[in-house]
């Protein structure tokens, strides 16, 4: 093997990523690539990493077809072609991903990465892909640092040996060639053993100790230290007031649920104004503007609409910021009608109208022991909390 010089231009390659193992090492859960930290599956922040890489020319992932319906919500809203069936043991795996992009010159660059690294940097990928206007075959591997010995008490002399990663970079013809004369009988755990076996030398792109292979739970236990610690996020509040007059009608709608009354509320839309106030609350955690910006009553288009979809909006501007809701609370102000016996149904629509469980909704009430406005029965006031978790751009941007 020879130790490879790091290369900064952008070659333009292809990306095979295995992902048709079971994990049996991580013991008894799902297989492993398909375990969700900070909300996405390993497998996909992994192909995430390769989507973001300039060069990047086509990408396929090889699954298990037992698995379907786990790789597709994994991937879902990627444009990705097919995935490839793999086999039962990684080598046959990789061997159908190989076979599947016969369309490609012997020349070209063949990127070989496992589902289960989902570290890797985007300059390993380059520097990786860029040592093959050098060499036919090259990977990514780290010195060994720890000291080794064999539990018969013998020690290892570390200093030449390296802890071999992925991705793996191949000519394809070489990588194809390495596959179709495997000895059949023999066990190889990577692809730069196959090409060796061939006699094509593999050169050494130093990488980086974090782009580790997840495979026991300790390591999954690591994963999700590292992943935290580089999506932080920051805890947003917002708040929002509503108010809207009694007005001559036979029922009112609060928080999106219909209540017979002897009176109903004036306003351009249906007047929800449990549902204003919480779509104030959600624009405030994210210094939107208020429901009045994105709404003008004087637009006719909102006369009498749900005010679900004034909500639902702000639900949207928030998850555009890659923001999560954490909880909402409502609070309704009157004599009347009574909240309590519609609360539970209010609760549930208004998780429906956000996307939340309902324990992560409250919805409240109280009267003004006469006093004011609402004690007047002239109107009905609504206060509404938001709290959701923001990720933090690098250099405060937001
Ligand atoms: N892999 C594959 N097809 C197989 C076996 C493994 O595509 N038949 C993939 C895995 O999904 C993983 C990568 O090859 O991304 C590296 O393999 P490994 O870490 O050994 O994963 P598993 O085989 O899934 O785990 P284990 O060996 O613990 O069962
Ligand atoms: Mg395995």
């Amino acid at each position: 093997m020879e130790i490879s010089a790091r290369a900064n231009n952008s070659s333009s390659f292809n990306v095979l990523i295995a992902a048709a193992g079971s994990g049996s090492r991580m013991g008894d859960i799902c297989p492993k690539q398909y375990v969700k930290i900070q909300g996405k599956s390993i497998l996909r922040h992994t192909i995430e990493r390769f989507l973001a890489c300039p060069g990047l020319q086509e990408l396929r992932v090889i699954i298990n077809p037992d698995h379907r319906g786990l790789y597709e919500e994994a991937v879902k809203d990627l444009s990705l072609p097919p995935p490839i069936a793999g086999g039962i043991d990684r080598k046959t795996s990789i061997y159908n991903g190989v076979k599947s992009f016969s369309n490609l010159k012997n020349n070209e660059y063949l990127l070989i990465h496992d589902a289960a690294r989902p570290f890797v940097r985007q300059q390993e990928i380059i520097n990786v892909a860029g040592a093959l206007t050098m060499h036919q075959a090259a990977t990514l591997a780290v010195p060994v640092a720890d000291s080794l010995r064999h539990t018969e008490g013998s020690i290892i002399d570390r200093s030449d040996l390296w802890a071999i990663q992925t991705p793996q970079a191949f000519h394809y013809g070489v990588i194809r060639d390495a596959h179709e004369h495997a000895d059949p009988k023999k066990e190889y755990s990577d692809d730069t053993s196959l090409v060796s076996a061939r006699g094509v030398d593999v050169a050494i792109v130093q990488g980086h100790r974090q782009n580790f292979k997840i495979t026991t739970t300790d390591d999954m236990e690591m994963a999700e230290i590292l992943m935290c610690g580089q999506t932080t996020t920051e805890t947003r509040t917002g708040t929002g007031y509503d108010v809207h007059a009694f007005t001559t009608g036979s029922g009112v709608r609060l928080c999106g649920v219909d209540i017979p009354h002897d009176k109903a509320l004036s306003g351009h839309s249906d007047a929800d104004v449990g549902l204003h106030a919480l779509t104030d609350a959600l624009l405030g955690t994210i210094a939107a503007g208020d429901i009045g910006l994105h709404f003008p009553p004087s637009d006719p288009q909102w006369q009498g609409v749900d005010s679900a979809v004034f909500l639902q909006k702000a639900v949207e501007l928030v998850a555009d910021q890659k923001a999560h809701i954490t909880s909402v609370d409502v609070t309704l102000v009157c004599e009347s009608p009574k909240i309590g016996p519609h609360r539970e149904s209010m609760q549930q629509r208004v998780a429906e109208i956000c996307g939340l469980l309902p324990s992560r909704v409250s919805v409240k009430a109280t009267t003004t022991e006469g006093l004011g406005f609402t004690g007047r029965g002239e109107g009905i006031a609504a206060q509404a909390v938001a709290t959701i978790q923001l990720p933090v751009k690098a250099h405060h941007e937001n």
